[in-house]
Formats: C-alpha cells, structure tokens, sequence
C-alpha cells in the first residue's frame, strides 16, 4: 500500500517535472536544438576554463566568468529530454533512447555534475588555481560519466 503510494506520488511529481516543459517545446526538434544549443554553450566555456588553465598565467577573471555561466545554464538541458524527442533534429540528437527510459539515474547524474558545476564557481571565486583545476577535473568527470552510458558517439 505504502509502495502504491509513494510510486502514485513519484508518478506525479514526474508528470509535474514534463507537462510544464512539453509546454514549452512548441515541436520535439525545438526541445533537441534548446539543450543541444545549451550543452554546446556549457563544452565552450569548459573550453574557455580549459584554456586559462594551460595559459602559464591563467586569467582567474576569466575562469570566473565562464564557471558562473556553466552554472546557470547546466540548470537548461535537461528540461528539455521530453517524451517525442527520442529521435530526430538537426544535427540529429545523440541522446541515446535510455535517456528517456532511466529517469532516476539520468536525474542523479544530472545533480551530481550541477553539484560539481556549483563547487566550481565557489572554488573559482577563491582564485586558488591549484584548487580550480582540481575541481574542473571533477567537473569532467560528471559529464563523461553520463556521457558514456547516455550519449551517441
Ligand atoms: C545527465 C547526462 C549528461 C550530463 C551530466 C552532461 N551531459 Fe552533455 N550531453 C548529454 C546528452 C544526452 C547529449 C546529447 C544531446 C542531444 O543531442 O540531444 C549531450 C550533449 C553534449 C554536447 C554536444 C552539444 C551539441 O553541440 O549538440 C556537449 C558539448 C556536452 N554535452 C557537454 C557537456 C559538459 C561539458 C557536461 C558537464 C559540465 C555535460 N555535457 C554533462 C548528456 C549529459
């Protein structure tokens, strides 16, 4: 009974999380450009910090900049992963169909890199670039661990 419950409730708050962004999306091309378009914005300023943190004196401002920028907009992508976009766009989507079927282990790889993506921007702002490259290493490694069960080649 207790079970029914809380998968009734579960199947709620899932519902609630896609007909709020299904809205949003006036065709299913439109969801697959929206977080391609943001994780295209989110792998440049990776570069960006990528970039200072090989330059022999890395901008700290700079890093700074484009750590806050991944935080925001590591929050956009995953709105966007709605029921129809399975398939389809241009360039076609490289989401692979399990991104669609594994909702509690997209979702926990999807908190754990804005967890690290948030770590970031703290660590950036105390300008120690030791601690930021360390960091951005595990910022790394959040995206690749979805990428590597979730994404096309
Ligand atoms: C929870 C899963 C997940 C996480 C975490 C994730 N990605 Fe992705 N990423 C995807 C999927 C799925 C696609 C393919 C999207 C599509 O084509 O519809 C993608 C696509 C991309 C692309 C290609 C965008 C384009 O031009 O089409 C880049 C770049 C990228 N991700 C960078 C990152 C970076 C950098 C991080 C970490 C800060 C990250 N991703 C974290 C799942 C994830």
């Amino acid at each position: 009974m207790k079970k029914k419950l809380l998968s009734l409730a579960a199947g709620g708050a899932l519902l609630a999380l896609i007909a709020p962004a299904q809205a949003q999306f006036a065709k299913p091309e439109d969801a697959i450009k929206y977080r391609q378009s943001a994780f295209a914005l989110i792998g440049n300023h990776m570069g960006r910090i990528n970039g200072q943190l090989k330059a022999p004196t890395p901008n700290v401002q700079v890093i700074q900049s484009s750590a806050a920028l991944i935080e925001t907009l590591s929050k956009l992508p995953f709105e966007a992963f709605i029921a129809g976009s399975e398939s389809g766009g241009n360039p076609p989507t490289r989401a692979k169909p399990e991104v669609f079927k594994d909702a509690a282990k997209v979702k926990s790889l999807t908190e754990k890199m804005q967890a690290e993506v948030g770590k970031l921007a703290a660590v950036a702002k105390g300008g120690d670039v030791n601690a930021i490259r360390a960091q951005f290493g595990e910022v790394g490694k959040s995206c690749k661990a979805c990428h590597d069960d979730y994404r096309k080649d």
